[in-house]
């Protein structure tokens, strides 16, 4: 097969037909169009009236709640993030979305900045990446030395044991798309002076490093699925089935007063899926 790269050039405007054309069905894609508009929104609105729901037992049951995001940059992390967060309340819901980590901080403990980030009682903590950079970004990048990645693989379950132990709710997403679906994606960002700055050097560098990156992921899964935090795999070429189904997740997962099972509707098992799943 024949690598879609070989015909890409970023800074070219004209996508390659292609690409163009096989980006919404690469990866495997279960779908042929994204689900219609109107449809989305009147599920993400009946969506987020159930998170609002939730945000009053958070407030009054004082649970702590983790969700975080990975995935290949462009797999829409940030979009879904937003969709989680936009009606509710800014001080109890906090995005945490942490740059590189600077001279000082590369010297302490690796979780050791993200225990400041963890939630007190009625906090729910978006993490837009996590603590598993250092399972797929760092090694694939030159970032960590091998062997620091893999004393990372096998210490996050054990410090995500004492999260969820200690009463934590913690959801781990994978956001899957595409290899011309991110060729894409990068594209556009590189032409649309409103998404350049989502553009980053990590990401032109990431281009070639498709397997790499892939080989990290399934390790990754390997090392960290466990019973008390297991991943799930979101196929997310379709922002609004990613948003929607990434959401039900959650909410059926949790147990709070007022939930309401036919407003979150169905999770959709074509997108879903446990990383065994997604491994075979
Ligand atoms: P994003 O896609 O999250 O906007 P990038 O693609 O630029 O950001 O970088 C991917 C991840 O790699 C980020 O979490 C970033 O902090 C991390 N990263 C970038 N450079 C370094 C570095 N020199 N050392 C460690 N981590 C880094
Ligand atoms: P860049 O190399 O500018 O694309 O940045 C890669 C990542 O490192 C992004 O997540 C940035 O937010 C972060 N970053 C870049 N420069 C700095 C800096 N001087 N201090 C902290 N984080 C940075
Ligand atoms: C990503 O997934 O690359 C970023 O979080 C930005 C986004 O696509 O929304
Ligand atoms: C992108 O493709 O540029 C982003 O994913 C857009 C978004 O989700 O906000």
């Amino acid at each position: 097969m024949t690598d879609p790269i070989d015909d890409f050039d970023i800074n070219d405007p004209e996508l390659p037909k292609a690409i163009k054309k096989a980006a919404f069905g690469s990866g495997n894609y279960p779908y042929e169009d994204k689900l219609d508009d109107d449809e989305y929104d009147t599920q993400m609105y009946a969506l987020q009236k159930q998170l609002v729901v939730h945000q009053a037992h958070m407030a009054k049951a004082g649970t702590r709640t983790i969700i975080l995001f990975e995935g290949r940059d462009a797999a829409g992390k940030g979009g879904t993030i937003e969709r989680f967060r936009e009606n509710l309340n800014p001080r109890y819901t906090t995005i945490v979305a942490l740059p590189k980590p600077s001279d000082r901080e590369s010297t302490q403990w690796y979780f050791q900045r993200y225990v400041d980030w963890l939630p007190a009682a009625g906090e729910m903590m978006l993490f837009d990446r996590s603590w598993y950079n250092r399972a797929v970004v760092e090694p694939v990048m030159g970032f960590c030395t091998p062997e620091q990645s893999e004393r990372f693989l096998e210490e996050a379950p054990q410090f995500e044991r004492q999260l969820t132990r200690d009463g934590i709710q913690l959801f781990k997403f994978w956001l899957s798309i595409g290899r011309e679906m991110q060729l894409k994606r990068f594209h556009d960002r590189r032409h649309d002076p409103l998404k350049t700055w989502k553009l980053s050097p990590v990401d032109l560098k990431a281009l070639e490093k498709w397997d790499e990156y892939s080989e990290a992921r399934n390790r990754m899964f390997k090392a960290t699925d466990s019973k008390h935090a297991p991943w799930t795999v979101i196929r997310a070429n379709d922002k609004n089935r990613l948003r929607l189904n990434a959401i039900r997740v959650v909410l059926h997962a949790l147990d709070y007063e007022g939930k309401d099972e036919r407003e979150i509707g169905e999770i959709d098992r074509k997108i879903v899926l446990t990383a065994d799943d997604f491994l075979e």
